[in-house]
């Protein structure tokens, strides 16, 4: 089946092609820096700005597939959750080509990307669900943290998520309390790469708690107090350096303790992990010293597929179409709180 995804639900636009589970083309077209001087995503300007790159990202992707629109088997797009103005654009563009062409649509949920994307690997990139295992999943994004049980293939259910910011959130706010650009995630990531981090002591929020959620927002503003305390600290590259370790560090802990400690208590053998946070070396580092620790098989996204891409929407989406999943309704509406266990 040859297949077209569209992903537009945040700062992100992006059309992919996919066929008999390869990934044929992914063209991400980012907005990071059109929303940078807001130091986050203005949802009107993002809307806006999905709008004028939309086709012309369709059309990448379909040229560096080497097909043409009548030649796709199905269309696919990001229904939820996301922003409402953001999501309209992909979603109506994908189900309006599906009208003209006559082909199938499916809506898939952006989290359902995410907690599949593990499964996505090698050049070409080709699903590989082939080897699946049952494995509980942490998905770390801009907006969402959560930790889900998959049982197997689109058999999920959500064991806890934050109960405030998500886990980037807590990344990108932080690095703006300490004058990093947004979003701040990969700048923290570098700059704690030359730091001691254990030079500061920040909270491990909720890390001895027994559910499955997490909470960052405690860490966020005892950070805040730390540099109104310490202004000297942002003038001096070397404790910069330290504070972003020592920042990552705990967000890191907390993760990686409560991701494994899940596992073991669920008796599954594999862990996976997804979302942009992912891309974090120091998580991705940790997370496989842990697993190794526990005897668990680890399946990080690639940093390609982490970050929002339709490449993992369309994986999803012609999965489901070839294992029988109804196809969606043209009529059907974008989903902006849609939650993964609807
Ligand atoms: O999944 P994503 O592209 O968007 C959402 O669906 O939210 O994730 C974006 C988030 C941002 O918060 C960004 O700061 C974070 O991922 N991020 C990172 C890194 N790369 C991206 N956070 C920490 N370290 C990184 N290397
Ligand atoms: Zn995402």
């Amino acid at each position: 089946m040859l297949l077209l995804a569209l992903e537009s639900s945040c700062d992100e636009t992006s059309a992919a092609v996919v066929r008999a589970g390869k990934v044929c083309a992914n063209v991400v077209a980012s907005q990071i820096k059109l929303h940078e001087e807001y130091g986050g995503v203005v949802p009107e300007l993002a809307a806006r700005e999905h709008l004028r790159n939309l086709l012309p990202v369709a059309r990448a992707a379909l040229a560096e597939a080497g097909v043409t629109a009548r030649e796709l088997d199905a269309v696919a797009a990001t229904q939820g959750p996301g922003l409402p103005g953001a999501l309209m654009i992909g979603f109506k563009a994908a189900q309006a080509m599906a009208f003209v062409l006559e082909r199938p649509f499916l809506g898939v949920n952006h989290h359902e990307a995410h907690l599949y994307s593990p499964w996505i690997a090698g050049t070409p990139p080709q699903a590989d669900f082939e080897h699946f295992q049952p494995n509980v999943s942490l998905i770390v994004s801009g907006g969402h943290t959560m930790l889900v049980q998959v049982a197997g293939e689109f058999r999920h259910r959500v064991l806890g998520g934050t109960i405030d910011d998500a886990a980037g959130e807590c990344f990108d706010k932080t690095g703006k309390l300490i004058g990093l650009p947004y979003p701040a995630g990969p700048v923290i990531d570098r700059l704690a790469e030359t730091g001691n981090a254990a030079a500061y002591d920040f909270p491990r929020p909720l890390l001895h708690d027994a559910s499955d959620d997490f909470s960052f927002s405690g860490l966020k503003t005892s950070v805040r107090y730390f540099v109104r305390d310490h202004p000297e600290i942002l003038e001096n590259a070397q404790p910069l350096r330290d504070l972003c370790a020592s920042v990552q560090a705990a967000i890191v802990e907390v993760l990686v303790t409560k991701t494994v400690r899940a596992a073991k208590r669920l008796g599954v053998s594999c862990v996976t992990a997804s979302g942009g946070v992912i891309c974090n070396r120091a998580l991705r580092a940790q997370l496989a010293a842990a697993c190794a620790r526990a005897r668990l098989t680890l399946r990080l996204t690639e940093p390609r597929f982490s970050t929002d891409n339709a490449a993992m929407i369309g994986i999803v989406a012609e999965r489901k179409l070839a294992t029988g999943t109804p196809v969606d309704s043209l009529d059907a509406e974008i989903r902006p709180n849609w939650a993964l266990a609807d």
